[in-house]
């Protein structure tokens, strides 16, 4: 692909060399079905499982891998999440700025008994951890959040609700889909109890990734019953992490390219993954801020954000916008609802939707800049 690619949030490009070839590899030379038999591309095979299960741990924080569940992506672990957890008469806390991977699941839900409780995150504010606290009630059964908005980049104060769950001994869930990879996220120290994840965005693998961490001791019915590889003659399917939630033969080179992702992810550091994008978030707010005519949505102090950037040129259709910086241009950004109709409302752009901008790890400031340029003509026509 040539051009600037700025639309990371919907999934990382490019991938690291090391996550092309580990999937090469695997396709050319290795093969074999995980857990299915003795032999060796069978044991090669499940051994790469094992591996990603535990480079995923370490970047988690997580004390046992196993607990680990790989699944499509973060919607089918929302859902397998929220369907296994919630029964009629419960009650589910989320913010109002929620993907529709956690917003449909839950409407769904909601028409089957389950009470939904919305905290609104302001703009100029974000959410405040109180709110959430005075909307638990005695049926509350979960408290579930994206870490990060892909509209705004808004960044949800995870650390404190996690606390406020544990406080009343609430579970907690987090949808790390615009955070892991970019932002820290250790399990124990922000009371997780179930943690989502996709592969192809932040931890740079494959689409068709993702997974579920599933606190020891807490129990989530499963969605899919079948071949696990593991006790075979019984017709029950097994009721131990991983297989519970595992069922069918998985997406070994997708997860094979997951743990390339992930080991570059931790190679190069998170930390430093976020300085990064932060140095190029704030070259781009600051420069969409002094075009006349544009309007930026979201956090003003880029340390409250991801690098994703929702905007709008005045008077004119995203869409064209974001054609024309393609077509013109060579800058690759999405326009529209992003999935996010809830997020949209709350900012006020469910009408017109917006244009957004969301640098990754190889982009530079020279992307930053001619991006800016283009705006800044196309504000002006
Ligand atoms: C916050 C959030 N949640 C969930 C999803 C769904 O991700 P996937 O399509 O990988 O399941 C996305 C994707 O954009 C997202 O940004």
């Amino acid at each position: 692909m040539r051009g600037i690619y700025l639309d990371n949030a919907a999934t990382s490009y490019p991938k690291p060399e090391s996550v092309c070839d580990a999937v090469d590899h695997f396709n050319r030379y290795l093969g074999g079905n995980p857990g299915r038999g003795a032999h060796r591309a069978t044991l090669q095979a499940g051994n790469i499982i094992l591996e990603a299960r535990e480079s995923l741990a370490a970047l988690f924080n997580i004390e046992d891998a196993n607990y680990i569940a790989f699944m499509s992506n973060v919607t089918e672990a929302l859902n397998t999440a929220l369907k296994g957890l919630l029964q009629p008469g419960d009650h589910v806390i989320t913010s109002d700025m929620e993907h529709n991977a956690m917003a449909r699941p839950l409407y769904v839900l909601s028409r089957q008994g389950i009470e939904w409780t919305q905290i609104h995150a302001s703009m100029k504010n974000g959410l405040d951890p109180e709110d959430v606290r005075r909307a638990i009630k005695p049926n509350t059964k979960l408290i579930t959040l994206l870490h990060a908005s892909n509209l705004t980049g808004a960044i949800m104060p995870i650390t404190a609700i996690g606390k406020i769950a544990r406080e009343h001994d609430i579970t907690f869930m987090v949808d790390s889909a615009q955070s892991a990879g970019v932002l820290p996220i250790d399990v124990i120290a922000q009371n997780i109890d179930v943690l989502a994840f996709t592969g192809h965005k932040g931890l740079l693998g494959l689409q068709g990734t993702g997974g579920l961490y599933v606190k020891p001791g807490l129990f989530i019915r499963r969605l899919k019953e079948g071949g696990t590889g593991s006790f075979s003659e019984h017709l029950t399917h097994p009721d131990f992490m991983p297989d519970h939630l595992e069922a069918g033969t998985p997406n070994t080179p997708g997860i094979i390219g997951l743990l390339a992702g992930v080991n570059f992810v931790r190679a190069a550091g998170v930390d430093k993954i976020r300085e990064h994008e932060i140095r190029l978030c704030e070259r781009l707010l600051q420069g969409l801020r002094e075009i006349p005519g544009v309007i930026v949505y979201g956090p003003a102090d880029s340390k409250d954000r991801t690098a994703v950037i929702a905007f709008n040129i005045s008077g004119r259709d995203c869409g064209d916008v974001s054609f024309n910086l393609d077509h013109r241009y060579g800058i690759i950004c999405r326009a529209g609802l992003h999935c996010a109709p809830l997020a949209h409302t709350c900012i006020g752009t469910f009408e017109t939707g917006a244009c957004r901008l969301s640098p990754g790890f190889f982009n530079n400031e020279e992307d930053i800049d001619r991006t800016i340029k283009a705006i800044y003509t196309l504000a002006k026509e």
